[in-house]
């Protein structure tokens, strides 16, 4: 089994509207493991880290408001291409071009609001990973269901 890692959050939206659960069934299902998580508010200075990327856009200060209205849910989700197909599972960024059956497309509606986020790249996973997490805060343990998932 590839042990690539992605970052996974649920944002403010997800959290506040009951859809955690869901969220991590739906990784759970398809076959990847759960091997950090918890439920954190970060500081403004995390968020702006996180998303420097984007300091530059118009809704840059917008996002980093919504992303401080309420604790995150943040994760670490390992298996074969984890941060690709985590994208698909997460949907498109604009949740009215996300396909039904996807999180976004399921339960969003709007760009500002699109309830979770996830790794674009493996690099950008690594990154994000090392941001939210401590080394030792990230698990490693063997779960039986992946001899038949892989
Ligand atoms: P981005 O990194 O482009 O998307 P993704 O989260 O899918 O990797 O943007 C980060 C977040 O910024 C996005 O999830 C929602 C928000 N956002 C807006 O509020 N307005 C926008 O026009 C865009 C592109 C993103």
């Amino acid at each position: 089994m590839s042990n690539e890692q992605t970052f996974i959050a649920v944002k403010p939206d997800g959290v506040q509207r009951g859809l955690v659960g869901d969220i991590i069934s739906r990784f759970e299902k398809r076959g990847y493991k759960l091997v950090a998580l918890k439920l954190v508010s970060p500081s403004k200075e995390h968020l702006e880290k996180h998303y420097e990327d984007l300091s530059s856009k118009p809704f840059f200060n917008g996002l980093v408001t919504y992303m401080l209205s309420g604790p995150i849910v943040a994760m670490v989700w390992e298996g074969r291409d984890a941060v690709k197909t985590g994208r698909t599972i997460l949907g498109a960024t604009n949740p009215l071009a996300s396909a039904p059956g996807t999180i976004r497309g399921d339960y969003a509606i709007d760009v500002g609001r699109n309830v979770c986020h996830g790794s674009d790249a493996v690099e950008s996973a690594k990154k994000e990973i090392a941001l939210w997490f401590k080394p030792e805060e990230v698990q490693s343990y063997k779960a039986s269901q992946f001899d038949w998932i892989y």
